[in-house]
């Protein structure tokens, strides 16, 4: 199969990444799930990461995914159909900010967590700020009792958690893998940035290596064992 630039700039496109996510949603959240939770995500990109986790799992809820990209959505709706999934994932082509979004229990993204001084980049919708979480900040301000959220090592992850607890959350379960850095992580105005963290000891990455983390927030009541900190040292290992 060829992938254009074109396409690549369309619709994110990046199986070793979406698969490590689907696999984050499947371990950490379809198979915890007990009854009929609703579910709300960020993000859904062409759908095939929940799409694959929901066929995976024994899971009787709802997801209700957000995506701004149209072609996204639109790939995404033709894969839920192709799936039999219509009345189990059900995309909205509306930014997730500004929408009103039914009741859930669990918040799921693998978000967008580029770094770079400005959104003018391959595809702007992949634009975490300046230092690569203000997305993710917000999406952890929205008071979910639960967020599964990807967390990258090169994207403030320490500032990342540290906001998260400030924010009432522990961390009930996380996955770690190493990534090789990809189309949209290699362009130049994104890797410049994340050079320049790497000195303020923001970023951490091998050559061509970083680590990707699916990370289970929770607001539920806090086991013993701190996971915040064990999670910062891995991610801030390389
Ligand atoms: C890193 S991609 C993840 C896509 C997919 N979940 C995956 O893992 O393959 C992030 C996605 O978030 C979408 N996005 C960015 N900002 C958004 C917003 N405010 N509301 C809804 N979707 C948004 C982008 O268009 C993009 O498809």
């Amino acid at each position: 199969m060829v992938t254009s630039a074109k396409l690549l700039k369309d619709i994110f496109f990046c199986p070793e990444e979406s698969n490590f996510y689907s696999h984050c949603l499947e371990a950490l959240v379809f198979n915890n799930c007990v009854g009929s939770e609703s579910i709300i995500e960020l993000g859904s990109g062409d759908g095939i990461p929940v799409i694959k986790s929901l066929l995976g799992a024994k899971f009787n809820g709802i997801v209700h995914g957000f995506e701004m990209n149209p072609l996204s959505c639109e790939a995404a709706e033709a894969k839920i159909e192709q799936y039999g999934l219509t009345d189990k994932y059900i995309i909205h082509n509306k930014s997730f900010f500004d929408s009103s979004k039914p009741n859930a229990e669990y918040l799921i993204s693998n978000p967008p967590y580029l770094p770079a001084l400005d959104n003018k980049i391959y595809q702007p919708l992949l634009h975490g700020g300046i230092d690569g979480i203000t997305i993710t900040k917000q999406l952890l301000s929205l008071d979910y009792e639960n967020a599964l959220l990807m967390i990258s090592s090169y994207s403030n992850p320490e500032g990342l958690i540290d906001y998260a607890v400030t924010k009432g959350y522990h961390i009930a379960n996380f996955i770690i893998s190493p990534l090789t850095f990809g189309y949209y992580s290699s362009e130049l105005k994104v890797k410049t940035r994340i050079e320049e963290m790497r000195i303020n000891n923001m970023a951490f990455y091998s050559q061509n290596i970083y680590l990707l983390a699916g990370v289970l927030f929770t607001k539920q009541t806090k086991s013993k064992v701190n996971l915040s900190t064990e999670l910062v040292r891995l991610m801030t290992a390389l």
